[in-house]
């Protein structure tokens, strides 16, 4: 069997965890291969929302197994506060979660160094969730990082002093108001949490269940937007999140890859800075934020809002090699009169379709405008139902990157959706 893929083709909380949701009666296996606790994978079902940092949201299916994969970076205190919510919420996760030995560990003091180098950064402040991730993976390319199969080792301890007093000699933890005992306890408490959980070598554990034909889906965590070499750098995450990162993320290789799901919101958010060329500081901005509820999961942040930006979209396809467009709140544009799609930009009077190298190379978006559609589709289940409006801004997106839509989701419920094709 090949190994699927669902990845985000914005910056980020497309909707990734809904549509997990949705898909995972289909998979036997989910894993997340790159990110970790600055994702924030919302699920809403029988009337519960549930949001999922570190573990793959196809962990409410009794059958689906799931795996945080090698090129996840995991924060245990974080982890464990996770797998108590889900305890809470009468699941114990440990009945269908395996962690690869890989996987690099966030440290305490990796989100202090993450909060000194933001704040060192003063204008060009990446927005970064704090959560230790750049760090993390920086000492993971330098080769100082911990993993979590360090945790079975005799010096587990001294390796941990040893780097968190090369992080200390950088950045006192003094300067930052914190009481790193306190913050070390807590994280202590959630490496015997994880102790509890079965450690797996994650490559084997993935190639075995497809060479024995199970279905495995490969979760994929913020965006292409936000990636490390094709986001809008710097103002990105330190991980690959495209497709390419499910093979390093997972140990697969490239010629395993199956369908690519490609998910884009009907319009367009961003948390954090950098550059947005389509943002909306207007009254239709503040719609969508109002009737999309954007603000973020993991930092309640407000998302930034504008309109859909094809020449984005365009360009993470070709990155990704999407096979299945996934369209998720449609419901957010009911009462709009007009809607605009971005087609191309202009920049010094020269007209481009390509994505911009940096926010310095940003131009203006070119709009094409459609009507939009007046009745509340949120309630709608039935494709042969959608308006005639809804249809044609469909196809406009289908004809213009050459992919096809294959789903859409009209509000946070798993059940508001729309199998197309
Ligand atoms: P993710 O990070 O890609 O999993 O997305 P987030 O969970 O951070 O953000 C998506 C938000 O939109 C969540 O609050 C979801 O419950 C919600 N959502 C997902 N799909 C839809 C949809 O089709 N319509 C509406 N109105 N909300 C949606
Ligand atoms: P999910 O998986 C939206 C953004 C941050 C910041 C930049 C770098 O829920 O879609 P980092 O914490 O990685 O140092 O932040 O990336 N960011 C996200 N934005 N959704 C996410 O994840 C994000 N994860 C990181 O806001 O601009
Ligand atoms: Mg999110």
């Amino acid at each position: 069997m090949k190994i699927d893929v669902l990845l985000g083709l914005q910056w980020g909380d497309e909707g990734k965890g809904k549509i997990v949701d949705v898909l995972t009666p289909d998979y036997e296996y989910v894993a997340r291969f790159q990110g970790g606790p600055n994702a924030g994978h919302t699920l809403e079902f029988n009337g519960h929302k549930h949001v999922l940092h570190l573990i793959p949201s196809g962990i409410f299916r009794k059958n689906t197994k799931n795996l945080i994969g090698n090129g996840v970076v995991l924060d245990p205190a974080v982890f464990a506060i996770e797998v108590k919510k889900l305890e809470e919420a009468g699941l114990q996760a440990r009945d269908n979660l395996v962690i690869s030995r890989k996987a690099h560990l966030i440290l305490p003091t990796h989100i202090i160094l993450d909060t000194a180098q933001e704040n060192a950064k003063g204008d060009l402040k990446i927005g970064s969730t704090l959560r230790g991730i750049g760090p993390a993976y920086s000492d993971k390319t330098s080769r100082l990082g911990l993993r979590v199969g360090d945790i079975e080792l005799p010096d587990f301890q001294e390796k941990y002093n040893k780097l968190r007093d090369l992080h200390l000699r950088s950045y006192p933890s003094e300067s930052q108001d914190l009481n790193l005992e306190e913050i070390e306890k807590k994280w202590f408490d959630g490496i015997e949490v994880l102790k509890s959980f079965e450690f797996v070598n994650g490559e084997y554990y993935t190639n075995k269940a497809l060479d024995s034909g199970m279905s495995f889906l490969a979760e994929g965590a913020q965006g292409t937007l936000l990636d490390i070499d094709f986001g809008s750098y710097p103002f990105v995450t330190s991980s690959t999140t495209m497709c390419a990162g499910a093979c390093t993320g997972l140990g697969v290789a490239p010629s395993k890859i199956g369908d690519v799901f490609g998910i884009f919101k009907a319009y367009c958010t961003r948390v954090g800075s950098g550059p947005f060329p389509t943002e909306l500081f207007d009254d239709s901005g503040q719609l969508l934020r109002d009737q999309g509820n954007e603000y973020g999961s993991t930092t309640g942040r407000p998302r930034r809002c504008g309109w859909l930006d094809l020449v984005a979209l365009k360009y993470s396809i070709m990155l990704n090699g999407v096979t299945q467009l996934i369209m998720t709140k449609a419901d957010v544009f009911t009462g709009f009169e007009n809607i605009k799609i971005a087609t191309s930009y202009m920049l010094d009077g020269n007209n481009t379709d390509q994505f911009p190298y940096d926010s310095d190379t940003v131009g203006e978006p070119v709009y094409t405008e459609l009507s939009g559609w007046k009745s509340d589709i949120s309630g709608l289940r039935d494709k042969n139902q959608m308006p005639a409006e809804l249809i044609n801004y469909i196809r406009f997106i289908e004809e213009f990157v050459g992919v096809p839509i294959s789903i859409i989701s009209v509000g946070p419920d798993r059940e508001a959706t729309m199998i197309l094709k």
